[in-house]
C-alpha cells in the first residue's frame, strides 16, 4: 500500500521505516530541510537503535522516501499519519497548530479518497477538529474518513515495540477506513508468532484518543505509586526491590513499571500527564490524582538531592560525578530528564559536577548548566567525592566497581536508579544509598 507519514520524529520515523520494512510504499514529510537531507543520506538526526539500519534497509529497496512537501506525500497515497509535534505550551496544554497546518495542507492537497490516521498523541476530539479542517479546506469535496491509531512505542526500544506491539488501536468510525487500516496492520500482526499476536481493538475516535492519554498516565501512576513506597521503604528500613517484587507477582499488577527512583521523565509522560489534567479540568473534572503523580515525581528529585546534602554536608566546592544524563537508557533524550533538575540544584549549590553518559552529551550542552564533561565513567570518579547514578545504562552495571572505589576520593555511591545490591556494596567498601532500600 502506498502510505505517507508527516513528521520525522521517533514516532513518525519509526512508523515510516517500519511499515516500510513490512512491505508498504512509503513516503516521509518533514518541513526540515535539514532533517530530510540528512535522512536521504541515510542519516538519522537521532540516536535509536536499530533505526538507522532500516531507513537505509527501506531506501536502498526502493521503499522509503523523503521529501519537504506535504502535498508530494498526500498526492502518492493512500493513507497519511500525521506525526508532527505536540508540545507543551506554558499552561500545560498541548500545542497543536502543527497539527492543524498538517490537517489544511492535506484538505488542499486531496485527490482522491484518503484515510487520515492521527498518530501523534492529542486530546480527545482533536480527531474532530482534523476532520472539520480537512473539510473546510477540501474545495473539491473529495471523500476522505480520519482515524485515531496511538503509537505505544519506547524511545530506545522503538523498533522493536512498532513491529512487535501488545496491542494495535484503530480509532475510527468508517468502515471504509478501518478495513484499510487493517491492512496496514495485517503485516505486523503477522509478524509476530499465533501465540504472542497483538490484540487488534476497534474502537471510536474519541475512545483511541483517550486510550492513549489514559495509558501514559497510569504507567505514570505506577511508577509514582512504587516511588512513594519507596519513600516509605526508607522509612521503615525496607527494600522496595523486594516489595515490588511481590506486589508485581500478582497478574493483575504487573512486574513491569515498577522500578523505584528519581522518577519519569522523556518527552512523553510529564507532558501527557500535563495534557491529560488539563483535558479533563476543560471537560469538568479535577484529576487531582494525577496532580499527586506529578508532585512525588518533582519530589523524587529532591530528596535525592537531599540525600547527597545527608552524606556530603556542604556541596559548595565539592567534586561530584555523575554517571547517566538521557531521561533513560539507550536515548541520547534530554528532555525532561532528571538529570537536569538534579544537576541544576547540585550547581546552585556551588558543587563542581564531573558528568558522562553514553549518548546524551551532545543533548546534555544545550541543556545543563556549566558542568565538565567526560569521556568515560572513570575519568568522572578521578577525584570526585561522590558518584551519582542518574540513568541506568548497561555500562554502569559493568563498571570494575574496585576501580571505581580507588579512583573516587570518598567511596559514596548515590544511585538513583538502584543498579547494584547494597549489601554487596557495603562489601566493597562503599558507602551506598539507592532510593528506598532499607536504611
Ligand atoms: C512512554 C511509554 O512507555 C510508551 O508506551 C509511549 O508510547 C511513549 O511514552 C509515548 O507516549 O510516546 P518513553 O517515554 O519512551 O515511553 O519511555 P518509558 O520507557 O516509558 O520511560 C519513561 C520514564 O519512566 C523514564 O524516565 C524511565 O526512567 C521512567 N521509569 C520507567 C521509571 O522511573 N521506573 C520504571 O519502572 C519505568
Amino acid at each position: 500500500m502506498n502510505l505517507s507519514i508527516i513528521g520525522t520524529g521517533y514516532v513518525g520515523l519509526t512508523t515510516g521505516a517500519c511499515l516500510a520494512k513490512v512491505g508498504h510504499r512509503v513516503i516521509c514529510v518533514d518541513n526540515d530541510q535539514s532533517k530530510i537531507s540528512l535522512l536521504k543520506e541515510g542519516k538519522i538526526p537521532i540516536y535509536e537503535p536499530k533505526l538507522e539500519e532500516l531507513v537505509v534497509e527501506g531506501m536502498r529497496e526502493g521503499r522509503l522516501s523523503f521529501t519537504t512537501e506535504i502535498g508530494e506525500g498526500v498526492k502518492k497515497s493512500e493513507v497519511c499519519f500525521i506525526a508532527v509535534g505536540t508540545p507543551p505550551k506554558e499552561t500545560g496544554e498541548p500545542d497543536l497548530s502543527a497539527v492543524e497546518n498538517v490537517a489544511r495542507e492535506i484538505g488542499e492537497n486531496m485527490e482522491r479518497y484518503l484515510v487520515i490516521v492521527e498518530k501523534s498523541t492529542v486530546p480527545v476530539k482533536t480527531g474532530r477538529w482534523v476532520k472539520t479542517t480537512i473539510e473546510r479546506y477540501n474545495r473539491r469535496n473529495i471523500p476522505f474518513d480520519v482515524a485515531s491509531n496511538p503509537e505505544f512505542l519506547r524511545e530506545g526500544q522503538a523498533v522493536d515495540d512498532f513491529l512487535y506491539p501488545d496491542r494495535i488501536v484503530i480509532g475510527c468510525d468508517s468502515e471504509r477506513a478501518k478495513e484499510i487500516l487493517l491492512s496496514v496492520y495485517e503485516p505486523i500482526v503477522n509478524l509476530s508468532p499465533k501465540e504472542k499476536r497483538p490484540a487488534v481493538l476497534i474502537t471510536s475516535l474519541e475512545s483511541a484518543e483517550l486510550i492513549k492519554h489514559a495509558s501514559n498516565a497510569f504507567l505514570a501512576m505506577k511508577i509514582s505509586f512504587i516511588n512513594a513506597v519507596a519513600c516509605i521503604c526508607e522509612l521503615a528500613g525496607v527494600d522496595v526491590k523486594e516489595v515490588a517484587t511481590g506486589i508485581g507477582l500478582d497478574k493483575r499488577i504487573g512486574k513491569d513499571f515498577l522500578n523505584a527512583g528519581i522518577g519519569y521523565g522523556g518527552f512523553c509522560f510529564p507532558k501527557d500527564l500535563d495534557a491529560f489534567t488539563k483535558i479533563a479540568e476543560e471537560l469538568g473534572y479535577n484529576f487531582q490524582l494525577l496532580k499527586e503523580v506529578k508532585r512525588i515525581n518533582d519530589e523524587m528529585r529532591e530528596r535525592f538531592v537531599k540525600k547527597v546534602k545527608d552524606l556530603l554536608w556542604n556541596l559548595k566546592d565539592k567534586k561530584i560525578g555523575v554517571l547517566g544524563l538521557a531521561f533513560k537508557p539507550n536515548t541520547d533524550d534530554m528532555r525532561f530528564a532528571p538529570a537536569i533538575d538534579i544537576i541544576n540544584r547540585l550547581v546552585k549549590e556551588g558543587a563542581v559536577v564531573k558528568v558522562y553518559d553514553p549518548q546524551a552529551m551532545e543533548n546534555a550542552k544545550k541543556v545543563l548548566p556549566p558542568v565538565i564533561y567526560c569521556s568515560s565513567p572513570y575519568e568522572v570518579c578521578a577525584g570526585s567525592e561522590s558518584l551519582l547514578i542518574l540513568t541506568e545504562w548497561e555500562e554502569f552495571r559493568k563498571l570494575d566497581l574496585k576501580k571505581v572505589k580507588e579512583l573516587l576520593r570518598l567511596p559514596i555511591i548515590i544511585d538513583g536508579r538502584n543498579i547494584f545490591a547494597p549489601e554487596e556494596m557495603k562489601k566493597l567498601g562503599f558507602i551506598y544509598r539507592g532510593v528506598g532500600r532499607g536504611y
